[in-house]
């Protein structure tokens, strides 16, 4: 049996809505998207790309304000290094960047600054949006500059301090030194070079003596601007949820019942935990490791394609679109074989890194493409036994031998995702908060 996901597009939202109303003749409007355009004050929605007033309906709620609407609280972040929280071991600092609060302080700034990219619209936290789980609830695949579409989902920055393999297919090991790929890469943040960044950095105002304080002396460089942002990423780290609460501090009402069978699911019948490790005194849900689970494979050599896919044209407004008229619009698919773009060896095709379950039902969509929308859909693909094959039964003979059909029931697949919605940790309203009360850039005045 071969499962389909619902598969949205994130096409450029600014494009693709004036392309649309012009050619609807070639798209199909079911009654249901519809009857939203209709209800729609389309006017409304031509302000800053911040506030989603006027998108509210049925099927779309949103947290997201205005800028001006954002207020906050600056946290004390750096408490975590000393006591990192339940369920989770200690702050991996590496011995030449140690974190202080200056640089932690800086590394925000720089983080919400959307003067870090080419044309002042685009920082770290437009992908990484606090608010929606340090991802990007809303597009599949990523969105940087002037529009352009990237061809992976943005993952969430949580608990990244304890990844030592970084990007879904972890050709990244630091993250001091990878800050540099989304600062340069043209459909993210487009900066031309890193001397460009460090130019433009250092004659920002506002940044005067911040770079010098926070080390020794030393001005912006390609060192201390990853050292900044790092020191900042490593210490978003979320835990004592209430499955930690649970299984490391033995409260035993901190989960449901329920929750507590998907547990034993998980690491047992359902094998989820052979990759999604859980230790002894912490857990990070990940191994650290890469593997083939199927999706991939099937993304690339799938040989149907659907004659109609779902479009996302603007916040909780989706189109269904006839395939020859996509096809007109956009970019074509890139190509994604995972690791092999790292080691050129065959073996590794489809293998991504195993992702951090924590915080899991806040950083929807799942996978490296996004392209799966719920949790129940990911369990069913694991139940299916991943994609062995495609349907002209080509073989995916890189998938993990691990993954096979769980033959789990619909009782068993509600279980599990009652488990993995225990793992929210405690402090992401703090965080939230946190960077609210950060400044993203004055983009009139430079
Ligand atoms: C245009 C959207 C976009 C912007 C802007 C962006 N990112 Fe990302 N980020 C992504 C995507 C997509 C990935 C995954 C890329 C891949 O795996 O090939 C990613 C991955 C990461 C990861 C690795 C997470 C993991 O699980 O391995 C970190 C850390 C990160 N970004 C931090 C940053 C920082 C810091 C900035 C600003 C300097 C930034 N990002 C700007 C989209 C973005
Ligand atoms: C063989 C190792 C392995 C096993 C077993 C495994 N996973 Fe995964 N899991 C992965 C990898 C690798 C990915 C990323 C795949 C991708 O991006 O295409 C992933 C992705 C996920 C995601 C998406 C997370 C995100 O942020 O995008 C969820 C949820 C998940 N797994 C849950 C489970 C559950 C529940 C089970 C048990 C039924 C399970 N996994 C079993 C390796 C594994």
């Amino acid at each position: 049996m071969i499962l389909s996901f619902p598969h949205k597009l994130s096409l450029c939202l600014f494009a693709s809505l004036s392309l649309y109303f012009n050619t609807s003749q070639a798209a199909d409007i079911s009654p249901n998207n519809a009857q939203q355009l209709a209800a729609t004050n389309n006017s409304i929605r031509l302000g800053p790309g911040d506030s989603k007033v006027g998108y509210e309906s049925e099927n779309y709620a949103t947290d997201s304000r205005a800028i001006e609407a954002r207020k906050g609280v600056k946290a004390d972040l750096i408490r975590v290094i000393n006591t990192p929280p339940l369920g989770l071991p200690n702050i991996p600092v590496p011995a030449d960047n140690p974190i202080t609060e200056h640089k932690i302080d800086l590394g925000k700034k720089l983080f919400f600054d959307r003067r870090l990219s080419i044309n002042n619209t685009t920082s770290c936290a437009i992908c990484h949006i606090p608010d929606q789980g340090f991802t990007n609830n809303e597009l599949e695949k990523a969105v940087g500059v002037e529009g352009r579409l990237g061809r992976r989902n943005a993952p969430t920055i949580y608990n990244t301090a304890y990844l030592d393999r970084l990007f879904h297919d972890s050709r990244e090991h630091a993250l001091e030194t990878l800050v540099w790929s989304p600062l340069l890469a043209s459909n993210e943040m487009a900066m031309t070079s890193i001397g460009h960044v460090i130019a433009k950095i250092s004659k920002l105002p506002d940044y005067q003596g911040l770079f010098e304080q926070a080390f020794d002396g030393q001005p912006a460089g390609i060192e201390t601007v990853g050292q900044a942002l790092a020191s900042y990423n490593r210490v978003l780290v979320s835990g004592n949820s209430p499955f930690d609460r649970w299984y490391y501090a033995e409260e035993p009402n901190a989960i449901s019942d329920q929750a507590k069978q998907g547990f034993k699911l998980f690491t047992g019948k359902a094998l989820c935990s052979t990759c999604h490790s859980i230790g002894k005194d912490a857990a990070l849900f990940t191994d650290n490791k890469l593997h083939n689970v199927g999706l991939g494979f099937f993304r690339s050599m799938s040989v149907a394609k659907p004659e109609k896919e779902t479009m996302l044209v603007a916040p909780g407004l989706y189109l269904d679109v006839v395939q020859s008229f996509r096809n007109t619009v956009g970019l074509k698919p890139l190509p994604d074989v995972g690791y092999y773009e790292v080691t050129q060896n065959p073996d590794d095709r489809w293998k991504y890194r195993t992702p951090s379950l924590r915080n899991v039902a806040l950083t929807a969509p799942y996978m490296h493409d996004g392209s799966i929308n719920d949790l129940e859909s990911v369990i069913a693909l694991y139940n299916q036994g991943g994609f062995s094959q495609n349907e002209k039964g080509t073989l995916n003979k890189t998938q993990s031998h691990i993954i096979k059909p769980l033959g789990l029931t619909e009782q068993e697949s509600k279980e599990l995702v009652a488990f993995l919605n225990t793992l929210n940790g405690d402090n992401v309203a703090e965080l939230i908060s946190d960077a609210f009360a950060t400044p993203v850039g004055d983009t009139i005045s430079h």
